[in-house]
């Protein structure tokens, strides 16, 4: 049994000027889901394993006169056992239940919500969209992680719908771990730069698929005499992403809609160049241009410092690359599996990053106090410091 206490309520989020007002039903459905995606990864996903390990692998390895050999075999033979089936399912209902929640809610309300967002975009310089942009089929081509019309359709003239549905819905798909803001990553990266390197001074800083802005605010705040451009090909997300930080009194952000493939900014103009959970919605074709493009627009001195999930390296076992990889054949994330195999650390050195200033390390999110009150932990965060894995390099 779980020592967990449930996940706090959606009623917990942080509310800003352009977030979704939702009724008590919103809050209650939000909140089956928390505890359903709970249920789900404390007291099912365990059975599955125990399955894999107690019935699977002993009964596939016998018949096959040897080892699994990789994370497919074990998805293979996983696929006709019942209680994966049901966990998976279950997952996937969950993920479907949360975006129609979500999107229900702002559908319901979207007029006002726009005029929010316009009179707090208010035509400003530092909202740069542009209509022109051809978005490229990595983001297009299906809708990620089961979002309806994905980070970068619009229905209607100055739509924030998708915008406002994924502020909405992410507290509860991860059960408040992000922070009430849902800004943990990039509350942790900003801290590991000010105990790390309290030296450093970024002056410009440039952050890659940034959608509604969630983790680069806090770098904007932490830094907030650096000129902080934010890109992504979404101009829903960065309507509502321009909306949102104004409104979090946050203004040294520009937001920008552009492809990651080609910036255009000259060589060495960043100093700190980041991104959150950007590469695994990158492609094999993608990836390596864009880290070249990164390589040439950082300073000398400068530093670039990614947020992602743990790649799936040999130290991983093959049922724990399997369970990781459910998002890839489960939920829309057609590039998850490939990204998490690639050897990120001979990427960034074929873009042009020295081997001895490339790193890799992990980062814990901060927990946020008012959403876990430390007299409820007692001092124990009970795995609520959700954890990143953090590859850069300086130049
Ligand atoms: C998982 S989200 C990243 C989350 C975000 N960084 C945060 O802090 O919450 C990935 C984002 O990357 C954007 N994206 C994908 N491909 C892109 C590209 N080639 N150029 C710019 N943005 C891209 C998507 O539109 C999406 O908003």
């Amino acid at each position: 049994m779980s020592k967990q206490a449930p996940p706090p309520s959606w009623r917990h989020v942080g509310r800003h000027g352009v977030f979704p007002q939702g009724k008590l039903d919103d809050a209650s459905r939000f909140d089956f889901l928390a505890n359903m995606n709970r249920h789900l990864a404390t007291r099912l996903s365990p059975k599955v394993r125990e399955s894999f390990e107690k019935r699977v692998a002993p009964r596939t390895e016998q018949a096959l006169g040897r080892p699994l050999k990789d994370r497919g075999e074990v998805r293979e033979a996983m696929a006709r056992e019942p209680i994966y089936q049901m966990w998976s399912a279950l997952r996937r209902t969950t993920m479907e239940m949360r975006q129609q929640a979500g999107r229900a809610m702002v559908l319901r309300q979207l007029e006002p919500l726009i005029e929010k967002a316009r009179a707090l975009n208010d035509a400003a310089v530092t909202l740069q969209l542009d209509p022109t942009l051809e978005i490229p089929r990595t983001a297009c081509a299906v809708d990620i992680h089961c979002m309806p019309g994905g980070y970068h359709t619009e229905l209607v003239e100055d739509d924030i719908t998708n915008g406002a549905n994924y502020d909405a819905g992410i507290f509860a798909t991860t059960g408040g771990m992000l922070g009430r803001w849902n800004d943990g990553g990039g509350q942790a990266l900003a801290q590991w730069l000010k105990q790390k390197y309290p030296a450093f001074k970024p002056r410009r800083i440039l952050d890659l698929g940034c959608t509604i802005g969630h983790n680069v605010v806090p770098l904007a705040q932490a830094f907030p005499e650096a000129e902080v451009i934010a890109i992504d090909v979404g101009a829903p997300m960065l309507r509502y992403a321009h909306a949102r930080a104004r409104s979090l009194g946050v203004e040294n952000i520009t937001f920008r809609q552009a492809n990651a493939d080609d910036l255009g900014y000259p060589d060495g103009h960043f100093d700190l160049i980041s991104s959150a959970m950007f590469w695994h919605e990158s492609s094999a074709r993608s990836m390596p241009l864009q880290l070249r493009e990164i390589y040439r627009m950082l300073a000398v001195g400068g530093l670039t410092a990614h947020l992602e999930q743990p790649q799936y390296g040999e130290d991983m076992s093959l049922y724990e690359q399997f369970i990781r990889d459910w998002d890839t054949w489960n939920n829309n994330e057609p590039f998850w599996g490939v990204m998490h195999d690639y050897d990120v650390r001979q990427m960034v050195l074929d873009a042009g990053f020295a081997a001895d200033k490339y790193f890799e390390t992990t980062v814990a999110g901060v927990v946020d106090r008012e959403v876990f009150p430390v007299a409820e932990s007692n001092g124990e965060d009970y795995g609520r410091a959700a954890l990143w894995t953090m590859f850069g390099a300086w130049k």
